[in-house]
Protein backbone atom coordinates (compact mmCIF):
# COMPACT_ATOMS: atom_id res chain seq x y z
CA UNK A 1 0.00 0.00 0.00
CA UNK A 2 1.42 3.69 -0.41
CA UNK A 3 2.07 6.09 2.00
CA UNK A 4 -0.75 7.95 0.32
CA UNK A 5 -3.66 5.18 0.89
CA UNK A 6 -2.69 4.82 4.22
CA UNK A 7 -3.67 8.27 5.22
CA UNK A 8 -6.87 7.52 3.55
CA UNK A 9 -6.25 9.42 0.68
CA UNK A 10 -6.88 7.13 -2.32
CA UNK A 11 -10.29 8.81 -2.93
CA UNK A 12 -9.86 11.96 -2.11
CA UNK A 13 -11.42 14.34 -4.27
CA UNK A 14 -8.09 16.72 -4.30
CA UNK A 15 -9.22 19.82 -5.86
CA UNK A 16 -6.84 22.34 -7.07
CA UNK A 17 -5.90 21.41 -10.86
CA UNK A 18 -3.71 24.20 -11.73
CA UNK A 19 -0.40 26.39 -9.35
CA UNK A 20 -3.17 29.03 -8.91
CA UNK A 21 -6.53 29.43 -7.84
CA UNK A 22 -9.51 32.00 -8.49
CA UNK A 23 -12.87 31.38 -8.60
CA UNK A 24 -15.27 29.82 -11.71
CA UNK A 25 -17.63 27.74 -12.23
CA UNK A 26 -16.17 24.98 -12.47
CA UNK A 27 -19.00 22.26 -13.27
CA UNK A 28 -18.33 18.94 -14.62
CA UNK A 29 -20.34 16.23 -15.52
CA UNK A 30 -21.39 13.88 -12.13
CA UNK A 31 -20.51 10.10 -11.44
CA UNK A 32 -16.90 10.45 -13.97
CA UNK A 33 -14.19 8.45 -12.37
CA UNK A 34 -10.94 11.10 -12.35
CA UNK A 35 -7.67 9.56 -11.89
CA UNK A 36 -5.34 11.66 -9.17
CA UNK A 37 -1.49 10.84 -8.12
CA UNK A 38 -2.94 9.14 -4.89
CA UNK A 39 -5.93 6.63 -6.79
CA UNK A 40 -9.20 8.08 -8.31
CA UNK A 41 -12.54 9.72 -7.12
CA UNK A 42 -15.78 10.52 -8.79
CA UNK A 43 -16.83 7.39 -10.27
CA UNK A 44 -20.44 7.88 -7.74
CA UNK A 45 -22.27 10.37 -6.53
CA UNK A 46 -23.02 9.09 -3.23
CA UNK A 47 -20.81 8.33 -1.03
CA UNK A 48 -20.79 5.26 1.62
CA UNK A 49 -17.67 4.85 2.79
CA UNK A 50 -15.40 3.27 5.93
CA UNK A 51 -16.82 6.27 7.69
CA UNK A 52 -20.16 6.31 6.84
CA UNK A 53 -21.98 5.12 10.24
CA UNK A 54 -19.84 7.33 12.02
CA UNK A 55 -20.94 10.16 9.72
CA UNK A 56 -24.69 9.14 10.34
CA UNK A 57 -24.23 9.15 14.04
CA UNK A 58 -22.72 12.91 14.05
CA UNK A 59 -25.66 13.86 11.71
CA UNK A 60 -28.10 12.61 14.26
CA UNK A 61 -26.37 14.15 17.31
CA UNK A 62 -26.03 17.66 15.58
CA UNK A 63 -30.02 17.24 14.80
CA UNK A 64 -31.38 16.37 18.53
CA UNK A 65 -29.00 19.25 19.68
CA UNK A 66 -30.61 21.76 16.76
CA UNK A 67 -33.70 19.86 14.88
CA UNK A 68 -33.83 23.66 13.20
CA UNK A 69 -31.15 21.84 10.54
CA UNK A 70 -34.25 20.31 8.61
CA UNK A 71 -35.89 22.64 7.09
CA UNK A 72 -38.97 21.98 4.56
CA UNK A 73 -41.64 23.52 3.10
CA UNK A 74 -45.43 22.14 1.97
CA UNK A 75 -45.05 23.46 -1.67
CA UNK A 76 -42.04 20.89 -1.97
CA UNK A 77 -43.07 17.97 -0.71
CA UNK A 78 -43.35 16.65 -4.23
CA UNK A 79 -39.49 17.57 -4.36
CA UNK A 80 -38.64 15.57 -1.44
CA UNK A 81 -39.99 12.38 -2.29
CA UNK A 82 -38.00 13.11 -5.88
CA UNK A 83 -35.06 13.48 -3.57
CA UNK A 84 -35.73 10.46 -1.46
CA UNK A 85 -36.48 8.16 -3.97
CA UNK A 86 -33.52 9.45 -6.55
CA UNK A 87 -30.77 9.17 -3.42
CA UNK A 88 -32.39 5.70 -2.47
CA UNK A 89 -31.68 4.06 -6.00
CA UNK A 90 -28.40 5.56 -6.47
CA UNK A 91 -27.13 4.10 -3.05
CA UNK A 92 -28.64 0.96 -4.36
CA UNK A 93 -27.33 1.34 -7.78
CA UNK A 94 -23.58 2.41 -6.14
CA UNK A 95 -22.93 -0.14 -3.20
CA UNK A 96 -25.61 -2.81 -4.02
CA UNK A 97 -24.29 -4.90 -0.61
CA UNK A 98 -25.09 -1.97 1.51
CA UNK A 99 -28.55 -0.89 0.37
CA UNK A 100 -31.56 -2.35 -1.66
CA UNK A 101 -34.85 -0.03 -3.16
CA UNK A 102 -37.45 -1.61 -4.12
CA UNK A 103 -41.45 -0.57 -5.41
CA UNK A 104 -44.09 -3.05 -5.84
CA UNK A 105 -47.14 -0.99 -6.83
CA UNK A 106 -47.67 1.68 -4.34
CA UNK A 107 -45.36 0.08 -1.63
CA UNK A 108 -42.04 0.77 -1.47
CA UNK A 109 -38.84 -0.94 0.64
CA UNK A 110 -35.41 0.53 1.92
CA UNK A 111 -33.24 -2.01 3.24
CA UNK A 112 -30.12 -0.06 4.75
CA UNK A 113 -27.85 -3.05 5.62
CA UNK A 114 -25.04 -0.74 6.74
CA UNK A 115 -27.22 0.99 9.85
CA UNK A 116 -29.21 -2.38 9.93
CA UNK A 117 -32.31 -0.89 9.37
CA UNK A 118 -35.40 -1.65 6.97
CA UNK A 119 -38.41 0.81 5.99
CA UNK A 120 -41.60 -0.03 4.11
CA UNK A 121 -43.52 3.34 3.03
CA UNK A 122 -45.83 4.11 0.26
CA UNK A 123 -43.98 7.07 -1.76
CA UNK A 124 -46.42 10.49 -1.41
CA UNK A 125 -47.58 9.62 2.01
CA UNK A 126 -46.01 10.82 4.84
CA UNK A 127 -47.63 8.94 7.46
CA UNK A 128 -46.09 6.24 6.23
CA UNK A 129 -42.21 7.56 7.28
CA UNK A 130 -41.44 8.50 10.88
CA UNK A 131 -40.95 11.48 9.37
CA UNK A 132 -40.57 13.61 6.67
CA UNK A 133 -38.95 12.33 3.38
CA UNK A 134 -36.60 14.84 3.42
CA UNK A 135 -35.60 14.32 6.75
CA UNK A 136 -35.58 10.28 6.35
CA UNK A 137 -33.61 10.72 3.37
CA UNK A 138 -31.44 13.16 4.98
CA UNK A 139 -30.74 10.36 7.72
CA UNK A 140 -29.31 7.77 5.47
CA UNK A 141 -27.04 9.71 3.43
CA UNK A 142 -23.66 11.65 4.15
CA UNK A 143 -23.98 14.59 1.89
CA UNK A 144 -25.71 17.80 3.08
CA UNK A 145 -28.96 18.83 1.25
CA UNK A 146 -30.58 21.76 -0.49
CA UNK A 147 -33.58 21.80 -2.42
CA UNK A 148 -33.62 25.27 -5.12
CA UNK A 149 -36.84 25.70 -6.08
CA UNK A 150 -37.19 27.76 -9.84
CA UNK A 151 -39.76 30.62 -10.06
CA UNK A 152 -39.48 33.61 -11.66
CA UNK A 153 -36.61 32.79 -13.58
CA UNK A 154 -34.48 32.03 -10.46
CA UNK A 155 -33.38 29.45 -8.13
CA UNK A 156 -34.17 29.64 -4.84
CA UNK A 157 -33.37 27.87 -1.83
CA UNK A 158 -36.35 26.76 0.12
CA UNK A 159 -35.37 23.42 1.89
CA UNK A 160 -33.22 20.83 2.92
CA UNK A 161 -31.32 19.35 5.57
CA UNK A 162 -27.47 20.60 6.13
CA UNK A 163 -25.60 19.61 9.47
CA UNK A 164 -22.00 19.99 7.77
CA UNK A 165 -21.90 23.67 7.14
CA UNK A 166 -18.36 25.26 6.44
CA UNK A 167 -18.35 28.92 7.49
CA UNK A 168 -22.38 29.51 6.68
CA UNK A 169 -25.73 29.37 7.96
CA UNK A 170 -28.54 26.81 6.44
CA UNK A 171 -31.39 28.66 8.14
CA UNK A 172 -30.13 31.48 7.30
CA UNK A 173 -29.57 30.83 4.05
CA UNK A 174 -33.09 29.76 3.28
CA UNK A 175 -35.55 31.11 1.56
CA UNK A 176 -32.64 33.40 -0.26
CA UNK A 177 -32.00 32.96 -4.52
CA UNK A 178 -28.75 31.65 -5.69
CA UNK A 179 -27.86 35.34 -6.11
CA UNK A 180 -27.92 36.44 -2.75
CA UNK A 181 -26.55 33.58 -1.08
CA UNK A 182 -23.47 34.06 -3.08
CA UNK A 183 -23.01 37.86 -2.44
CA UNK A 184 -20.61 37.98 -0.37
CA UNK A 185 -18.66 35.97 -2.71
CA UNK A 186 -15.52 38.58 -3.64
CA UNK A 187 -14.67 38.89 -7.49
CA UNK A 188 -16.61 36.22 -8.52
CA UNK A 189 -20.13 38.10 -8.41
CA UNK A 190 -18.37 41.21 -10.88
CA UNK A 191 -16.67 38.18 -12.94
CA UNK A 192 -20.57 36.77 -14.10
CA UNK A 193 -19.98 33.70 -12.42
CA UNK A 194 -23.03 33.43 -10.36
CA UNK A 195 -25.17 34.31 -13.23
CA UNK A 196 -23.85 32.21 -15.41
CA UNK A 197 -23.97 29.20 -13.21
CA UNK A 198 -27.42 29.88 -12.19
CA UNK A 199 -28.54 30.04 -15.65
CA UNK A 200 -26.58 26.70 -16.26
CA UNK A 201 -28.27 25.23 -13.91
CA UNK A 202 -31.75 26.11 -14.87
CA UNK A 203 -30.97 24.54 -18.53
CA UNK A 204 -29.96 21.31 -16.85
CA UNK A 205 -32.21 18.38 -18.30
CA UNK A 206 -34.19 16.50 -15.79
CA UNK A 207 -32.33 13.71 -14.50
CA UNK A 208 -28.53 15.01 -14.97
CA UNK A 209 -26.28 15.87 -12.58
CA UNK A 210 -23.37 17.95 -12.11
CA UNK A 211 -20.74 18.67 -9.83
CA UNK A 212 -18.07 21.03 -8.40
CA UNK A 213 -15.22 20.95 -5.59
CA UNK A 214 -15.19 23.64 -3.24
CA UNK A 215 -12.18 24.07 -0.68
CA UNK A 216 -11.13 25.68 2.63
CA UNK A 217 -8.66 24.97 5.85
CA UNK A 218 -9.06 24.70 8.53
CA UNK A 219 -7.95 23.35 12.54
CA UNK A 220 -9.24 20.33 13.87
CA UNK A 221 -12.00 17.68 11.61
CA UNK A 222 -14.44 19.87 12.94
CA UNK A 223 -17.86 18.50 10.48
CA UNK A 224 -20.35 21.10 12.01
CA UNK A 225 -18.00 24.47 11.00
CA UNK A 226 -21.42 26.35 10.49
CA UNK A 227 -21.75 29.91 11.87
CA UNK A 228 -24.97 28.48 14.03
CA UNK A 229 -22.00 26.35 15.76
CA UNK A 230 -19.11 29.29 15.94
CA UNK A 231 -19.36 29.49 19.54
CA UNK A 232 -18.27 25.63 19.74
CA UNK A 233 -15.67 26.10 17.14
CA UNK A 234 -14.55 29.53 16.93
CA UNK A 235 -12.86 29.90 20.34
CA UNK A 236 -11.12 26.92 20.34
CA UNK A 237 -9.71 27.32 16.93
CA UNK A 238 -8.58 30.50 17.86
CA UNK A 239 -6.81 29.42 20.45
CA UNK A 240 -5.24 26.81 18.55
CA UNK A 241 -3.88 29.50 16.37
CA UNK A 242 -2.55 31.67 18.97
CA UNK A 243 0.05 28.68 20.65
CA UNK A 244 0.26 25.95 17.56
CA UNK A 245 3.55 24.62 17.19
CA UNK A 246 4.69 23.81 13.37
CA UNK A 247 3.64 20.31 15.08
CA UNK A 248 0.21 21.43 15.83
CA UNK A 249 -0.16 22.70 12.54
CA UNK A 250 0.81 19.56 10.80
CA UNK A 251 -1.42 17.16 12.41
CA UNK A 252 -4.28 19.63 13.47
CA UNK A 253 -4.93 21.45 10.20
CA UNK A 254 -7.18 20.10 7.59
CA UNK A 255 -8.03 20.92 3.86
CA UNK A 256 -11.66 20.21 3.92
CA UNK A 257 -12.85 19.42 0.64
CA UNK A 258 -16.73 19.58 -0.72
CA UNK A 259 -17.63 17.72 -3.34
CA UNK A 260 -20.72 19.42 -4.70
CA UNK A 261 -23.37 17.66 -7.31
CA UNK A 262 -25.92 19.52 -8.44
CA UNK A 263 -29.06 17.33 -9.97
CA UNK A 264 -32.60 18.57 -11.81
CA UNK A 265 -34.60 15.99 -10.42
CA UNK A 266 -36.89 14.47 -13.03
CA UNK A 267 -40.55 14.78 -11.61
CA UNK A 268 -40.79 18.01 -9.09
CA UNK A 269 -37.99 19.71 -11.71
CA UNK A 270 -36.52 21.30 -8.65
CA UNK A 271 -32.65 21.26 -7.91
CA UNK A 272 -31.14 19.34 -5.44
CA UNK A 273 -27.67 20.17 -4.43
CA UNK A 274 -25.77 17.61 -2.21
CA UNK A 275 -22.41 18.51 -0.33
CA UNK A 276 -19.85 15.69 0.35
CA UNK A 277 -17.05 17.02 2.56
CA UNK A 278 -14.10 15.39 3.61
CA UNK A 279 -10.77 16.09 5.32
CA UNK A 280 -6.86 15.82 4.68
CA UNK A 281 -4.57 17.04 7.12
CA UNK A 282 -1.23 18.85 6.25
CA UNK A 283 0.90 15.82 7.38
CA UNK A 284 -1.82 13.28 5.29
CA UNK A 285 -1.20 15.87 2.42
CA UNK A 286 2.54 15.98 2.28
CA UNK A 287 2.34 12.35 1.18
CA UNK A 288 1.25 13.06 -1.94
CA UNK A 289 4.38 15.52 -2.63
CA UNK A 290 2.56 16.53 -6.37
CA UNK A 291 -0.33 17.96 -3.65
CA UNK A 292 1.70 19.59 -1.01
CA UNK A 293 3.65 20.93 -4.03
CA UNK A 294 0.35 22.49 -5.77
CA UNK A 295 -1.39 23.49 -2.09
CA UNK A 296 2.22 25.73 -1.85
CA UNK A 297 1.44 27.18 -5.04
CA UNK A 298 -2.28 27.91 -4.63
CA UNK A 299 -1.47 29.48 -1.15
CA UNK A 300 1.39 31.64 -2.36
CA UNK A 301 -0.17 33.28 -5.44
CA UNK A 302 -3.67 33.11 -4.09
CA UNK A 303 -4.76 37.23 -3.97
CA UNK A 304 -5.77 38.96 -0.54
CA UNK A 305 -9.49 39.43 -1.01
CA UNK A 306 -10.27 35.64 -1.96
CA UNK A 307 -8.01 34.65 1.11
CA UNK A 308 -9.73 37.01 3.15
CA UNK A 309 -12.95 35.71 2.68
CA UNK A 310 -11.31 31.70 2.96
CA UNK A 311 -10.49 32.79 6.42
CA UNK A 312 -6.70 32.10 5.60
CA UNK A 313 -5.50 35.54 6.68
CA UNK A 314 -3.86 33.95 9.81
CA UNK A 315 -3.42 30.41 8.68
CA UNK A 316 -1.95 30.82 5.12
CA UNK A 317 1.36 31.39 6.08
CA UNK A 318 1.49 28.80 8.59
CA UNK A 319 0.47 25.92 6.01
CA UNK A 320 2.81 27.44 3.95
CA UNK A 321 5.99 27.18 6.40
CA UNK A 322 4.09 23.85 7.57
CA UNK A 323 4.04 22.41 4.06
CA UNK A 324 7.38 23.79 3.09
CA UNK A 325 9.49 22.07 5.91
CA UNK A 326 7.37 18.53 5.48
CA UNK A 327 8.12 18.63 1.83
CA UNK A 328 11.84 19.84 2.23
C1 LIG B 1 -23.04 25.92 -10.11
C2 LIG B 1 -23.34 26.09 -8.88
C3 LIG B 1 -22.51 26.82 -7.86
C4 LIG B 1 -21.35 27.52 -7.99
C5 LIG B 1 -20.52 27.79 -9.24
C6 LIG B 1 -21.00 27.99 -6.66
C7 LIG B 1 -19.88 28.72 -6.36
C8 LIG B 1 -19.51 29.14 -5.11
C9 LIG B 1 -18.25 29.76 -4.77
C10 LIG B 1 -17.12 30.03 -5.76
C11 LIG B 1 -18.26 30.04 -3.46
C12 LIG B 1 -17.11 30.63 -2.63
C13 LIG B 1 -16.49 29.46 -1.93
C14 LIG B 1 -15.17 29.68 -1.20
O1 LIG B 1 -14.35 30.52 -1.53
O2 LIG B 1 -14.89 28.91 -0.27
C15 LIG B 1 -19.55 29.61 -2.95
C16 LIG B 1 -19.96 29.74 -1.66
C17 LIG B 1 -21.21 29.37 -1.21
N1 LIG B 1 -22.15 28.66 -1.93
FE1 LIG B 1 -22.07 28.13 -3.84
N2 LIG B 1 -21.95 27.58 -5.78
C18 LIG B 1 -22.90 26.87 -6.47
C19 LIG B 1 -24.02 26.30 -5.97
C20 LIG B 1 -24.52 26.54 -4.73
C21 LIG B 1 -25.82 26.15 -4.29
C22 LIG B 1 -26.86 25.42 -5.11
C23 LIG B 1 -25.94 26.57 -3.01
C24 LIG B 1 -27.18 26.35 -2.20
C25 LIG B 1 -27.33 26.58 -0.94
C26 LIG B 1 -24.69 27.23 -2.65
C27 LIG B 1 -24.40 27.79 -1.43
C28 LIG B 1 -23.24 28.47 -1.12
C29 LIG B 1 -23.00 29.09 0.17
C30 LIG B 1 -23.97 29.12 1.35
C31 LIG B 1 -21.73 29.65 0.11
C32 LIG B 1 -21.04 30.46 1.24
C33 LIG B 1 -21.51 31.90 1.09
C34 LIG B 1 -21.12 32.77 2.27
O3 LIG B 1 -19.93 33.01 2.49
O4 LIG B 1 -22.02 33.22 2.98
N3 LIG B 1 -23.86 27.19 -3.72
N4 LIG B 1 -20.27 29.05 -3.98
Amino acid sequence: MTRAATAGLADFPFPLVKDAYRYTANLQPGGQRQETEAGAWGGAITRAGPDYADLIAERARILRADPGRVITDPALRAAEWDTLRYLMRRLAAEYPAGFRYSETGERARWENRLLGSTADFTPGDPATLPCGPLEFIGRQVVEDLVLLDEREGHLWAEAGLVTFASGWSFPFVIGSSFQEIHGPVPRANADGVFTRAEAFLMALPPGQAYRRVNWAFQPFRVLDHSMDAAAAWMPEAARFLATATEEDIAQHVYLRVELQHLIRLETSGAVLFLIDTRFASLADLATVPAWAARVLAVLTDLPDDIADYKGLRVLRPRVIDCLRRLTE
